[in-house]
């Protein structure tokens, strides 16, 4: 099977999953990303199935958009009922690193009010240990170089992803040399007090409930260990 038709298969057993757990009304948080446009083409002809989708990106809104699938403010709504997102890489306790499309921080966000937050992706992104996809950081323009400095004092490489801009107006980093990141929950916390840090793709805090993973032989549902 190839990458696209694995994370068509993880899309598929999303839906699957998400129009077996939630009613009518039910707000949908959309993620974005390769894997997750897959899920909002099969979303499409069961748009009257939800009640209206949150999205993490204006790419994904805009695909929403073109589907007919009705997307509100996240301010507009008491709670998102699930919340689909992909992953850069994903180990055995269901944290993540994420913001390989840029996206990182309103993931986060959606990612903190929805309910449930069900993890697709194919079996590249499977690992034991995070760190060797480089982890990328928000930061606010003017804090570039420091923030640079800081993450170099960790141990990491920085790289600047020149002539990206963030849907929030921010420049990204991405820190290489990580690997392993053990624990987790401490290196987010760590860059989450840097000061110019907006976001760091670490989903240790807000680890994912269930892992929807698309291999060869099939898609396995798995929960955190
Ligand atoms: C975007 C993300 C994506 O979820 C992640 O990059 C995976 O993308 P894809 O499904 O294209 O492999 O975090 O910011």
């Amino acid at each position: 099977m190839s990458a696209e038709q694995l994370k068509q298969a993880a899309a598929q057993a999303a839906l699957d999953y998400c129009l077996a757990r939630t009613g009518n009304d039910a707000v949908i948080g959309i993620g974005t990303g390769s894997t997750v446009n897959h899920f909002i083409t099969l979303l499409a002809p069961h748009r009257g199935r939800i009640g209206a989708a949150v999205a993490s990106s204006e790419a994904s809104a805009a695909l929403l958009r073109q589907h007919r699938i009705p997307v509100v403010d996240l301010n507009s709504v008491a709670e998102v009922a699930l919340y689909v997102d992909g992953a850069d890489e994903i180990n055995p306790a269901l944290e993540m690193i994420k913001g390989g499309g840029g996206a990182l921080t309103r993931e986060k966000i959606v990612a903190a009010v929805a309910r449930e937050f069900v993890c697709i992706a194919d079996q590249s992104k499977w690992v034991e240990h995070l760190g060797k996809f480089p982890l990328p950081v928000e930061v606010i323009p003017m804090a570039r170089s420091h923030v640079g400095r800081q993450l170099r004092a960790l141990g990491a490489h920085p790289e600047w992803r020149q002539g990206a801009v963030t849907d929030n107006g921010n420049y990204l980093i991405d820190a290489h040399g990580l690997y392993p990141i053990a624990p987790a929950r401490r290196l987010e916390e760590r860059l989450n007090h840097i000061a110019g840090v907006v976001c760091n793709g670490l989903f240790a805090l807000r680890p994912a409930d269930v892992l929807l993973l698309a291999r060869s032989g099939g898609v396995d549902t798995i929960r955190a260990r």
